[in-house]
């Protein structure tokens, strides 16, 4: 049977006129992580604070363990987040952060040096926190989640501002806490980080579900893959694809390739026995995949709330051509319930102990 640790149901959420989070539906699992992936304003936000019963939903409904946050029997020993980083006395040294939080949540004493432990701040443990660079923040942060040591984890976009050591721990610590059989549910709007530490993939695009699948699948579905194909009688490898229905592109020489031939639709292992068949040599056929971010770019351009200026506009090439791919299986949403809940809301606690 497969365990649905949080389950978010039609939710939903407009502050005044603004529809943030928009009939979202999707479940997380344990002993993975789990991207929650979206461009900024996406709504990533609100639904983990919803998830965490700091946020109201205008409609439907956001679980752990089958009941809303606010029910849970033991929410610290359930449910750990980081959701803001800086929020943390900046006169309290580290331990006595940690301290004060388990204190204040009925924890164990001994659990703070344990977590300080973990996240590698125990030499740093009485140094005041407001000194901290943002990379120490997020462990500290991330200690605080750890506190309760729960089954739960929501992070939202850990790795923003982290320089590459930073983020190679948090990918890292993430992976870990998944392996725990833990449940760890982290948002990011870079899919090309999400592709390196997640194994499944929710992506949200102005409040709405854009795709709900494995990495892989998402990258598989949103990249195009093409072949490069190159060799002595390059007419006749043209002909030879476009016989077989492939579609296939003459690029001229650059600086890196000479003259060569860009297929679709086929693997490199379909375009090489096709070519052995006619006994056509090759001197070079690779596999490629388009970036990441331009594929993120492709399926989220039109839900994106803030557009910079058009590089290419500015540049004063064409837009690029085609329209955007189909979209990976996701829920259509029905027409959203009217909005109850103003904005007055908006002020919740960021802490969640
Ligand atoms: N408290 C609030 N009051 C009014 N509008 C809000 C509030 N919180 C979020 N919004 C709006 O809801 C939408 C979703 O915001 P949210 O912060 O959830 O997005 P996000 O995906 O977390 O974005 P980012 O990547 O920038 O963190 C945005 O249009 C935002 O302006
Ligand atoms: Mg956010």
């Amino acid at each position: 049977m497969l365990v649905t640790m949080i389950e978010v149901r039609g939710l939903t959420k407009h502050y005044g006129s603004t529809v943030a989070v928009d009939d979202l539906t999707f479940t997380v699992k344990p002993g993975i992580v789990t991207g929650f992936l979206g461009p900024n304003g996406a709504g990533k936000s609100t639904t983990m604070r919803m998830i965490l019963g700091l946020d109201r939903p205008t409609a439907g409904t956001a679980t752990v363990k089958g009941v809303p946050y606010g029910q849970l029997s033991n929410p610290l020993g359930t449910v750990g987040s980081l959701l803001d980083a800086k929020w943390v006395h900046p006169n309290r040294s580290a331990r006595n952060h940690l301290k004060w939080m388990a204190a204040s949540n009925g924890l164990p004493r001994t659990r703070v040096d344990e977590v300080l432990g973990l996240v590698g701040l125990s030499d740093v443990a009485d140094k005041r926190a407001g000194g901290f660079s943002l990379g120490m923040s997020q462990r500290l942060g991330i200690a605080g989640a750890l506190l309760g040591d729960p089954e739960v984890l929501l992070f939202d976009e850990p790795v923003n501002g982290l320089d590459p050591e930073g983020i190679v721990w948090i990918r890292k610590f993430m992976q870990h806490l998944a392996a725990e059989g833990r449940t760890v549910l982290v948002s990011s709007h870079l899919l090309s980080e999400m592709a390196l530490t997640a194994q499944n993939l929710v992506v949200i695009g102005r409040g709405r579900l854009i795709s709900d699948s494995s990495v892989q699948e998402f990258v598989d579905f949103a990249t195009d893959t093409t072949v490069r194909v190159r060799g002595p009688r390059l007419e006749e490898i043209e002909r030879c694809l476009r016989d077989g229905g492939l579609g296939v592109r003459l690029e001229p020489a650059d600086p890196i390739h000479p003259p060569h031939l860009v297929v679709s639709g086929a693997t490199t292992d379909q375009v090489g026995d096709m070519l052995a068949a006619r006994s056509l040599a090759l001197h070079e056929l690779a596999g490629q995949s388009g970036s990441l971010e331009d594929a993120f770019m492709k399926l989220t351009g039109d839900q994106v709330e803030y557009h910079g200026a058009d590089a290419d506009a500015m540049l004063g090439h064409g837009p690029e051509g085609g329209p955007p791919p189909g979209r990976p299986p996701a829920a259509e949403g029905g027409t959203p319930p009217a909005g109850r809940h103003a904005a007055h809301e908006q002020g919740a606690d960021k802490e969640v102990r």
